[in-house]
């Protein structure tokens, strides 16, 4: 009910989708990624009236609503599971991926994305299931054509309520290398090579969209872990049926180590600039791009690649004018529009999120990484960042509720609110606003190509966009000071017009004087 309630504020911020994280039923032990019933809502958020009256609600503002499909496992408390592990000759056993024990230990070497071997032993049957995400979330079986029928089903039950499309969950892992050969290496997340963009992906989405999306005008979105953009073409290429966009990951590990998430590393912004610029250009005409830089399992983006102590508002905007102009479709995680801060969590004891609460148990374990550093890489890159309530203003709770949230509210939300930022002009709650309308008022924004500007640059992100003889220009000072950057000649010959900036307006010169995380927009109609 609570999203009811603020539909008018997202129709103004200009958003024409939502995208709902899972609310099916589900006993919570990965946020609603783990579901125990595909065709209820769950508890805590309300009933399937609700859902009703919320979804004639967003369509009546002329919004879109994509839910989450959560289909690469379910949770161990669905029906089907209950089923299956009841005794090797249950119909529902298939539903899942059963396997014996090999040397009386776990069938192959795999380990989960949530710590710990990716096998799960179960008494009553003496067989292993397969997990890649925690033991309460079972795997499905994409091999078996019913549980595929299952999931189509299901699909058409949500859009024939009238959803529009879905984010589908991890959609590039459904298909898993039969024999299940051991996976390579000995540390971090042992056998990917196995599943991702597994050998009969595409055989299966292409049978989903023959078989459900191709029947409804539906949007749909992939979440593709490890996916190069030779894969990102085969998932979204105009002429494949099969995907409209995927969420690629690669710009996500610019402040990785080696691979390894739980680390304060500094993002790259040469790295940044190479990533976004490869997917810009390798699917410019062939593909979509999907843009974020912040969603339910990153931290808050102003804290990881901008300021948010004395640049907070500068870098917040500027964060949004460097990725809203580039070429695909753009996503506004909530709060991000306020500019909302990454939390400060204490101890692992005030975190919800699993990931986060596994890997400290097996980094600390066996001494690998201090209890200290491991505590301060999850305030920087845990998924709980993400996951506090909604400020929405300065009262109890930032007034998402007059209950006890899962998570504290982050203490900026005194400062960091919806209801200030109305009253202020100059927020990044309004900025936000002009930038989703700069997409909608000139074409060269989606449709535009796309040309990167001094790659080697450490400090300033710059590129053009080009349609036809209409030019744009994007400069983005990355830095906590101010920056001189020489820019085109034609942008200043032909008088180029600032469409949007950061800072109060400042004249075009051949060299620009950039303020400290000033981010300009200037226009040539050629
Ligand atoms: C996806 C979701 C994440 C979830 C995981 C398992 O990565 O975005 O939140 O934990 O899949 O479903």
């Amino acid at each position: 009910r609570g999203v009811i309630e603020k539909l008018d504020y997202l129709k103004e911020l200009g958003v024409d989708v939502i995208w709902m994280s899972p609310c099916y039923k589900s006993p919570n032990d990965d946020n609603g990624y783990d579901i125990s019933d595909y065709r209820a809502i769950m508890d805590e958020f309300g009933t399937m009236e609700d859902f009703r009256e919320m979804l004639e609600g967003i369509h009546s503002r002329d919004m879109k609503l994509l839910m989450d499909l959560v289909v690469n496992h379910t949770s161990d408390e669905h029906r089907w599971f209950v089923e299956s592990r009841s005794s090797k000759d249950n119909p529902y056993r298939d539903y899942y991926i059963w396997r014996d024990p090999k040397d009386g230990k776990e069938p192959n070497n795999w380990t989960s994305y949530f710590s710990g071997p990716a096998w799960q032993y179960d008494e009553k049957t003496g067989q292993y299931y397969l997990h890649l995400f925690s033991k309460k979330q079972p795997d499905l079986n994409w091999e078996n054509e019913t549980v595929r029928r299952e999931v189509y089903d299901m699909m058409k039950f949500w859009l024939g309520i009238g959803c529009d499309g879905f984010r589908m969950d991890v959609a590039s892992l459904y298909s898993k290398t039969p024999g299940l050969p051991d996976g390579k290496g000995t540390t971090g997340l042992i056998g990917h090579e196995y599943y991702q963009n597994g050998p009969r992906i595409h055989e299966f989405l292409r049978e989903m969209n023959r078989e459900v999306l191709s029947k409804y005008d539906v949007i749909t979105v992939g979440e593709a872990p490890c996916t190069s953009v030779e894969d990102a073409i085969k998932y979204t290429g105009f002429d494949r049926q099969e995907l409209n966009m995927v969420f690629t990951f690669e710009h996500m590990d610019v402040d990785s180590d080696n691979g390894l998430k739980w680390t304060d590393k500094k993002p790259d912004l040469v790295e940044l600039k190479r990533v976004f610029s490869k997917w810009q250009t390798g699917l410019n005409g062939v593909g979509w791009n999907s843009l974020y830089l912040n969603n339910h399992d990153q931290p808050r983006m102003v804290s990881r690649f901008g300021d948010d102590g004395k640049y907070w508002k500068e870098s917040a905007k500027m964060l949004a004018v460097c990725l809203h102009m580039m070429q695909g479709t753009p996503y506004v995680y909530q709060g991000e529009e306020i500019g909302m801060k990454n939390m400060v969590f204490h101890n692992i004891e005030e975190c919800n999120d699993i990931e986060a609460i596994n890997a400290y148990k097996e980094y600390t374990s066996d001494g690998r990484i201090a209890p200290e550093d491991m505590m301060r890489y999850i305030n920087r890159k845990g998924r709980d960042n993400a996951r506090t309530p909604m400020q929405w203003n300065a009262e109890k709770n930032a007034g998402f509720t007059t209950g006890t949230p899962w998570l504290k509210t982050n203490p900026c939300y005194t400062e960091v609110n919806v209801a200030a930022q109305e009253e202020d002009p100059d927020s990044i709650l309004n900025f936000y606003r002009k930038v989703i309308r700069l997409r909608k008022d000139y074409p060269i924004v989606v449709y535009g190509s796309y040309e990167l500007l001094y790659p080697e640059h450490d400090k300033i992100y710059a590129y053009e966009r080009i349609l036809g003889q209409e030019k744009l220009l994007i400069v983005c000072n990355f830095a906590g000071e101010a920056m001189d950057l020489e820019i085109p000649a034609e942008f200043v010959e032909k008088s180029a017009k600032l469409l949007i900036s950061n800072y109060p307006e400042t004249k075009i010169t051949d060299t620009l004087h950039l303020q400290p995380y000033e981010a300009r927009v200037y226009h040539i109609e050629g």
